[in-house]
């Protein structure tokens, strides 16, 4: 099972400030000397985290693969054939979402995803396509060309948040849903198990099986159990994992340096 490390969220910090720290070409490095396989990022129409020059200097690091997400934005698209990544990622996207918030809609932009996966096959750029377990959006992918798809994982994700985290938020999400925790449970059951024949029918396609959103150190177990699936990719967690794992030693840093003053 590979691992692509999506470092958005670093530029979403950096993005705080409007300055160059923290750098997302740092993390590249880091992430390689960690074992990671691939880096991801996505660079979405409102740029409001990875920039057109960070997706440059990453590709251009060649320290690791890269894989970008992005929609079918014309520019973007455009920008993204000169660079010419390892690997494109086509999701949906929705300016006010917070996150990618489902799979792509292959079968309704069938004509659209066809040219666009043509141009940067036509580029030796590899085509993915993040979807949905339904089968027809699977079939779409195989007849537009695509030569993988990532299966969405926020279904089964946001299930397990519900049902096994403590966050006042998730209380209230499923109180608002009105469903008893076994209605949950059969929910979280149903979305593993279409995981599970989505990554079946993709392969027997002939499809590479990725898959990805919301996956934590506490929710990988099921994932990593389907044998279809080669590689994950993986943001949040680990980016907010890091701020606990390395806030130590930063802080550590900065006593250092206050007390090597002797003022
Ligand atoms: N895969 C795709 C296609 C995504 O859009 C995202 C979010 O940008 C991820 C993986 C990573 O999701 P998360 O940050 O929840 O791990």
């Amino acid at each position: 099972m590979l691992l692509g490390v999506n470092i958005d969220h670093i530029a979403t910090l950096r993005e705080a400030r409007k300055i160059n720290d923290p750098d997302p070409l740092e993390a590249v490095f880091i992430a390689k000397r960690a074992g990671a396989s691939q880096i991801t990022l996505h660079l979405r129409e409102d740029r409001r985290h990875m920039h057109d020059l960070d997706i440059k200097r990453v590709k251009d690091s060649s320290f690791l693969p890269l894989n970008v997400e992005c929609s079918i934005n014309p520019q973007i698209i455009d920008y993204l054939l000169e660079i010419a990544p390892h690997r494109i990622t086509l999701v949906p996207e929705n300016r006010e979402e917070v996150t990618t918030e489902g799979g792509l809609d292959v079968v309704g932009n069938l004509a659209r995803i066809t040219e666009v996966t043509q141009a940067f096959k036509e580029k030796g750029v590899e085509v993915s396509l993040f979807i949905d377990t339904q089968i027809d959006q699977i079939c779409a992918a195989k007849e537009v060309g695509a030569q993988m798809i990532e299966l969405h994982t926020g279904t089964y994700a946001n299930l397990h948040l519900m049902l096994y985290s403590n966050l006042p938020s998730m209380h209230n999400a499923i109180e608002s849903l009105k469903l008893p925790r076994n209605e949950l449970k059969a929910r979280l059951k149903d979305s593993i198990e279409s995981l599970q024949s989505a990554s079946k029918e993709a392969k027997w396609l002939g499809l590479e099986v990725a898959a990805g959103h919301g996956l934590n150190y506490v929710n990988l177990a099921p994932i990593l159990a389907i044998p279809e699936i080669v590689e994950l990719n993986i943001g949040q967690s680990i980016i907010a994992r890091a701020i606990f794992s390395g806030l130590e030693n930063a802080i550590k840093e900065m006593v250092q340096l206050i007390n090597a003053s002797n003022i």
